[in-house]
């Protein structure tokens, strides 16, 4: 995620327009408030998977996750300025809105995943997740993945693996070096499986030796910060397993992964064959109007709820709700999860033939609608991240927004809105071939 993320000297940029808009955010924002591209893009406008620049030049967002349903879909948008018009409150009065909305996602969830806590953010969900996992198993220990980000509280500032931090990572917590199986035969796979949850048990062995013992597993079910990793089978419920057997909690967190972001599941962990006590979210769940929220089971919840006194002010308000039943209401109707599948294999089949044609394209990552193309050094077998940069730059000057992912910066991010349409997706594989092709 760090490299994605610049700090820029404003004298060295684009128009006087960017420039000016440059200075004012660093005397206001600061220097470090992080930005994309070399030449950052002032967004005005948007509509499904477009988006427009302040010169009215328009860019394919084939990157965010936030306007799940389309940039500034109407229904949203007129479904929180109804709610605004007629109450905007705290959640400690009774309202048949945020109500509807608990049962409307809740049916998402299979058993025993049928409560919700509302809150504002990711990270917000993430830190009530560990709270809510440190106090039922008396114990500390964290274990999470070798590249990961969940959020910016203090307590996930110290598990973070995935970016800089200044505070040291946390003594209770251990990071699993997440196992990718690509490009590998069945038997190297099964190899690789065998000694992958080999670490597994000495992460959980160290914790309990240095007393911390293991509260809790806070993983992305995609691993899409460390690359979108191709597992090895059998990895990730051996993972579950061995965390259950240790005493702790299995959180997923979805904020990237979720509502039908992998296409064939509405949840990540669904692609995994388990279930986990939590399940966090946020990014794509009120398209744009901040919304997250932490699912787990009736039991866990009252055993929180009859400790603590946990009141949120925003988190579930009315209009949250609102925009949050938007969003599965436009999902439902413009059947995007049904049509994801079917973008997903048009994008998966325009990767696999840049894989053909382009020796520097050495795998195509992911799934749904959250793929990437991985470069490596033909001559040398070593990650390419500046051909994944200069593509990505490429690509933002060609009008389309990617980014990139990964341990070492060489997969593309692409990540569109699921209302990116077959059009748009083609529009996108002509510029993706243009720029590898180019470079
Ligand atoms: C996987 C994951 N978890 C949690 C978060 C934090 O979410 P938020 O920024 O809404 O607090 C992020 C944000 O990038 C994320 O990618």
């Amino acid at each position: 995620m760090s490299i994605t993320n610049r700090s820029v000297t404003p004298a060295s940029v684009g128009s006087p327009r960017t420039r000016e808009l440059l200075e004012r955010r660093a005397r206001t924002l600061g220097r470090h408030s992080p930005l994309f591209y070399d030449e950052p893009i002032e967004l005005v406008a948007g509509s499904g998977a477009w988006v427009e620049d302040s010169a009215g030049r328009r860019y394919l967002d084939g990157y965010n996750n936030v306007p799940h349903v389309g940039h500034a879909h109407p229904v949203v948008a007129d479904a929180v300025v109804t709610q605004m018009h007629r109450l905007a409150l705290h959640t400690r009065y009774l309202n048949e809105h945020v109500l509807d909305y608990a049962e409307q996602l809740l049916a998402t969830f299979e058993e025993p995943l049928d409560r919700v806590a509302f809150t504002n953010s990711g990270s917000e969900a993430n830190e009530l997740a560990l709270r809510i996992a440190w106090q039922h198993t008396g114990s500390r220990g964290v274990l999470v993945s070798d590249c990961s980000y969940h959020g910016t509280t203090y307590s996930l500032a110290r598990v973070t693996t995935g970016l800089v931090t200044g505070e040291s990572f946390a003594d209770h917590a251990r990071a699993l070096r997440i196992p990718d199986a690509t490009g590998m035969s069945a038997e190297q796979s099964a190899e690789l499986l065998v000694t992958s949850l080999r670490e597994v048990d000495e992460a959980i062995t160290s914790l309990q030796e240095a007393g911390h013992g293991v509260a809790v597993l806070l993983v992305d079910p995609l691993f899409s910060s460390e690359g979108l990793n191709t597992l090895p089978p059998g990895y990730v419920t051996g993972l579950v397993q061995r965390v259950r057997a240790a005493g702790g909690l299995v959180v997923s967190d979805e904020v990237q992964s979720g509502f039908g972001r992998t296409a064939e599941s509405m949840w990540g962990y669904q692609n995994h064959g388990i279930v986990p006590d939590m399940v966090t979210m946020g990014k794509p769940m009120g398209n744009g109007h901040p919304l997250g929220g932490t699912v787990l089971s009736d039991a866990l919840l009252e055993e929180f709820g009859s400790r603590n006194m946990y009141f949120n002010t925003f988190a579930g308000n009315p209009v949250s709700a609102a925009a949050g039943r938007a969003v599965l209401q436009v999902m439902r109707d413009e059947k995007l999860v049904e049509r994801a599948v079917d973008l997903s294999e048009v994008v998966g089949a325009g990767f696999r033939e840049l894989q053909r044609v382009d020796p520097r394209v050495s795998a195509v990552r992911g799934r749904g609608l959250y793929q990437g193309l991985e470069f490596t050094d033909p001559g040398t077998g070593a990650p390419d991240a500046d051909t994944a940069r200069t593509v990505v730059e490429a690509m933002r000057n060609d009008g389309v927004l990617i980014s990139r992912i990964g341990r070492n910066g060489n997969v593309l991010k692409i990540r569109p809105p699921l209302a990116i349409t077959e059009d748009d997706v083609q529009v996108l594989l002509e510029k993706l071939t243009t720029a590898v092709t180019a470079r």
